[in-house]
């Protein structure tokens, strides 16, 4: 890469750009003065570009839409410039940590056409120390009310190409693809979360914040040269991304009505690639908490009826091995009781499973039980336990018929004390015609988030649009999927998902929120695809406790695997909402170590995984209390594991630590270490 021209400022740029056609630039810094933006109108064109310091990280690159109708991008003057800053620590209700800093500076471009309908636009930028958010908003007006937004022509001109972490857009069903790195010219449409890695010491993740009634973003790379761009990159090497949201089955991408605001565009800057999972700008740039009362949501650990059936040892359909039967069910919830799990998912327990439910998802009831599932009988007994079930809805994609059912299922739920509920959406798309991160899906999954909060329910959402930031807003939706999660190490026809990739996950899908990825498969014995299980070590699932986070954290196995196993232990005492995060040491898609501290005491636990390299790691624990001491137990690899052939041998040792302790670390070929560290 040709580190001179790398160094064009941009505002630099941006200054001369203005200054030699007549436009105008205005300059933004972050809090820290680190990064700034540069902003402002070019022969009749917004634009903006990005530095760190005097490196330019994307150049001018081109801001507004295309309508129905004509564009909306260019023949504007710049009619007024409004400055502001914020700073503000807020509490998260559940988390990766407690307190969040929203600390940025603002700057808002109210834009107006020069003539014709002189129709108005604003761009609301803010700059954190952490990275970049901008937003349109269409103001009140004469000459726009309703619109249809045919194409939004947000670019990103990065001055270089960059290794790029991504799943592709086109071919992929439900975010369920495996992220590979390769150079950003060489990628076709892109979903985000995208992390580029472009040098060591700058890592760059592009996504988006509250995605409401709007498409998901997705984006297409275009080599310099390709496109018709504002401003040409300074090298040959840049490659320029345009955003290219989720269409409707009828091509439009957006139906709109003004005043309207869209989603975030963001983009995190890290030094590290922990410092993207350390980065809250996206819930900073989702609205606060809507919900006036929130201690009805409980963050928490399920076992379920689950795993049998993705092993197909018990089916979902009625039948000789009907898995959600009464007595079952039982055994499950005097499991989570002795176990200390929280709740207990049933799945296949109601009417619609019988036949092609992902063709026929109108079949879908979501209040009649089958009857050899006593409901009520079951929810009473698991409520007298300390237990509560958690409601499963698939809905074969029947949006329609799901939202028709909405307040008489959760009406029953709520009375029946459950507090939970697993949505599903196997059908790629929703009413058989529109795509899930169509604005068609967006608006359907708000209305069952909004809708469950009135009847406090929390959401764990399956197939879901990709997340970005909603909890902070509605703490009830808890997790999601949209994830190659553990499902795919049962029957996925590759052998399952291989080591590197929940070594990738924290750096991609995770910065989107928490996944329902589902860890803790304890028996890799597969009867149906004997090729397909787990591509890990049993030391590794534990750890994927703390690396992968999610509010509601599942124990998936079968609970009959987790009998006599030692190694459980830690999978029933590590937390799933936390006070505090640290990364000590990163490497994507090699190995990561995340540290987190308990809300409810004064413990850490460690998950620590590697890809399929073995690997030794030097931990230092000078995260902990320096004036306390802690008794470590560590679940490592044993004896000759390996994700291959050896998966089982787990190590449990127990020593002594404190701040000034060194852990060494030794990772086998896909293997992991879960540390528990509890203050003495
Ligand atoms: C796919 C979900 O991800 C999985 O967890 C669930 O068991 C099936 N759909 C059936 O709803």
């Amino acid at each position: 890469m040709n580190k001179l021209k790398q160094l064009t400022g941009s505002c630099l740029c941006a200054l001369l750009l203005a200054a030699c056609t007549g436009g105008s630039a205005e300059t933004l810094q972050s809090p820290d003065g680190q990064l700034s933006l540069t902003a402002g109108v070019k022969d009749g064109r917004p634009y903006y570009s990005l530095a760190q310091g005097t490196e330019t990280l994307i150049n001018p690159s081109a801001l507004g839409f295309i309508l129905e109708g004509g564009p909306l991008d260019s023949n504007f003057r710049l009619k007024d410039v409004r400055r502001s800053t914020f700073d503000e620590t807020w509490a998260q209700p559940w988390g990766e940590d407690i307190e969040v800093r929203n600390h940025y500076n603002e700057l808002t471009l109210d834009l107006e056409e020069r003539d014709g309908l002189k129709r108005q636009l604003s761009i609301v930028f803010r700059l954190f120390d952490d990275g970049l958010g901008f937003r349109y908003i269409f103001p009140e007006q004469e000459n726009l009310k309703q619109f249809v937004i045919m194409d939004e022509v947000t670019e990103y001109a990065f001055p270089w190409d960059a290794k790029t972490w991504s799943i592709p857009t086109n071919g992929t069903k439900y975010y369920e693809a495996l992220y590979t790195a390769s150079p950003l010219s060489r990628k076709d449409t892109i979903s985000t979360p995208a992390t580029l890695e472009v040098r060591d010491g700058l890592y760059l993740t592009l996504h988006e914040a509250n995605l409401t009634d709007y498409a998901s973003l997705n984006l297409a790379p275009e080599k310099v040269g390709e496109g018709e761009h504002l401003v040409n990159s300074s090298t040959e090497e840049g490659v320029t991304l345009r955003a290219a949201l989720t269409p409707w089955s009828t091509g439009e991408k957006v139906f709109a009505h003004a005043p309207f605001a869209t989603p975030w565009r963001t983009v995190i800057v890290g030094h590290k690639p922990g410092d993207l999972i350390l980065s809250r700008l996206m819930l900073n740039l989702n609205e606060p908490c809507k919900l006036e009362d929130t201690s009805w949501i409980e963050p928490g650990r399920y076992v379920g009826i689950w795993w049998g059936m993705h092993m197909e040892a018990y089916t979902w359909a009625q039948g000789p091995k009907h898995g959600a039967n009464t007595a079952n069910t039982m055994r499950y919830i005097d499991f989570a009781a002795k176990h200390g799990f929280s709740g207990v998912l049933v799945e296949g327990w109601n009417y619609g499973w019988d036949g092609d439910w992902t063709e026929n998802g109108d079949a879908f009831s979501f209040t009649k039980p089958y009857p050899d599932y006593d409901l009520k009988r079951l929810a009473d007994y698991a409520r007298q336990k300390g237990v509560r079930l958690i409601g499963h809805n698939e809905t074969g994609g029947a949006a329609t018929n799901y939202e028709q059912q909405l307040d008489s299922a959760y009406a029953l739920y709520r009375s029946l004390g459950i507090h939970a509920v697993k949505t599903g959406y196997v059908n790629p798309m929703l009413d058989h015609k529109e795509l899930q991160h169509s604005q068609y899906g967006v608006r359907h999954y708000r209305k069952v988030i909004e809708t469950a909060a009135r009847y406090g329910i929390m959401i764990d959402n399956h197939e879901p649009a990709m997340p970005t930031g909603l909890q902070r807003t509605y703490p009830n939706l808890m997790t999601q999927e949209g994830v190659r999660g553990q499902e795919y190490n049962a029957w996925s026809p590759d052998g399952g998902n291989p080591p590197e990739h929940t070594c990738i996950l924290p750096f991609t899908r995770g910065l989107a929120g928490p996944m329902d990825f589902t860890p803790g498969i304890f028996n890799f014995r597969n009867p149906v695809y004997p090729a397909t299980h787990p591509q890990t070590t049993i030391a590794k699932q534990l750890a994927l406790y703390v690396v992968l986070f999610s509010p509601l954290q599942m124990a998936a196995d079968m609970i009959e695997n987790y009998e006599n196993q030692p190694a459980f232990s830690f999978i029933t005492s590590c937390p799933t909402t936390w006070a505090k995060t640290v990364i000590p040491d990163a490497k994507i898609g090699d190995y990561v170590t995340i540290a987190r501290k308990d809300r409810s005491s004064d413990n850490w636990f460690v998950g620590s995984i590697t890809n399929a390299e073995a690997r030794n790691l030097t931990l230092p624990l000078d995260f902990l209390d320096p004036d306390a001491s802690y008794k470590a137990t560590i679940y490592e690899d044993g004896e000759g594991a390996d994700y291959k052939s050896n998966p089982y041998p787990v190590k449990i040792s127990e020593e002594e630590v404190t701040a000034d302790s060194i852990l060494t670390l030794q990772l086998a070929p896909g293997g992991g270490t879960a540390i528990r560290i509890e203050k003495m």
